[in-house]
């Protein structure tokens, strides 16, 4: 079975979700409290501390920049105490800093897991995204197709009118044009402030009535979300955005020679990987971290590409001290 082949051993997963747990909990620290930079610093260092007790050999690939503007986590460090196999890691320790800050809903601490060599490394720029879930053939959309074409599509592909189709995009103003256009359809807009990693996830979660992802976010978010739907299904498309020299150097020392490339979710993670996320505060994919008296609980998702299988891990938490503010 190709699971005994594959580095991304199954404990991996529960060790990846001590991992998210590690930096959700830092970052719930500082919910509401009005410092984004802060609740990600907390979350950094958390998760970096988490990492770097795995049996893994990892290389950071997505991570918090390049070496010379992150001080941690940042895109090339190793991690891990280097007794294990060879990982790629894609991390983004809080996602929606802005949310956690506010304490609004659909921050999260997430993290993808492959094996050495298999992700995409991303510089942090934009990425043009399209994604939608399981179960359609495949090209029923393109990435340099007209919103219109894909929305008719999609539609026909699920058997329901173009009126009954729900897309998602981050409420920007760089996406006017597409909301415009979804809307003449009759279709619904669902418009998220921030956390595009789970609004493309929405796209595979039956229970969230999203059915299409359209627009552009961060390309580190997209190596993230792409890992989770190698894991749950569903397809996705992307294309970094390299609109300065500078970027466009920089992908070339990354590697990177087609910058026009249009990415399929198996040109972002090439094999076996896993994926886990840990609500801060709570939003349509995960509840937040909540205090009791006595016990601090999260709740987790975790899945793995080699089986399908996603499970959610309920937390508790009783070592309170640890997390008392200071
Ligand atoms: P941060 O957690 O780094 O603030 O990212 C939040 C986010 O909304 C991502 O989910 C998304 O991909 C990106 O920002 C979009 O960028 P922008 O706010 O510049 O449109």
């Amino acid at each position: 079975m190709a699971d005994s082949q594959s580095k991304m051993d199954r404990n991996l997963a529960l060790e990846a979700v001590r991992v998210t747990e590690a930096a959700a909990l830092a970052a719930s620290k500082l919910m509401g409290r009005g410092n984004e930079k802060a609740a990600d610093q907390a979350a950094v260092d958390a998760m970096r501390q988490a990492l770097n007790a795995l049996n893994i050999e990892g290389t950071v690939v997505i991570g918090e920049g390049e070496r010379d503007e992150a001080p941690m986590l940042f895109i090339g460090e190793k991690v891990g105490n280097k007794n294990g196999p060879k990982v790629d890691i894609a991390v983004d320790p809080l996602e929606g800093t802005v949310l956690c800050a506010k304490n609004m809903p659909g921050s999260i601490a997430t993290i993808a897991m492959a094996d050495g060599g298999t992700l995409l490394h991303a510089p942090d720029c934009y990425m043009d995204k399209i994604a939608i879930g399981p179960g359609y053939p495949k090209g029923t959309v393109d990435l340099d197709a007209p919103v219109e074409e894909n929305i008719i599509n999609l539609a026909k592909a699920k058997g329901v009118k173009p009126t009954e189709i729900t897309a998602i995009l981050l409420d920007r103003p760089r996406h006017a044009d597409k909301i415009a256009a979804i809307r003449k359809l009759g279709a619904a807009v669902s418009l998220i402030s921030d956390g595009d990693v789970a609004g493309v996830i929405h796209c595979a979660e039956a229970k969230t009535g999203i059915d299409i992802y359209l627009g552009s976010g961060g390309a580190p978010e997209g190596v993230l979300s792409a890992a989770a739907l190698r894991c749950i299904g569903g397809q996705m498309q992307t294309r970094l955005v390299i609109d300065t020299e500078a970027l466009q150097e920089r992908i070339l020392k990354m590697g990177i020679k087609d910058a026009k490339k249009k990415y399929e979710i198996e040109d972002m993670v090439k094999g076996d990987c896993l994926f886990a996320a840990t609500g801060v505060t709570t939003g349509a994919m995960l509840k937040g971290v909540t205090f009791g008296k006595e016990v601090i609980e999260t709740e987790t998702v975790v899945m793995r590409s080699t089986t399908g299988t996603v499970r959610r891990v309920i937390g508790e938490h009783r070592q309170l001290e640890k997390f008392h503010l200071d």
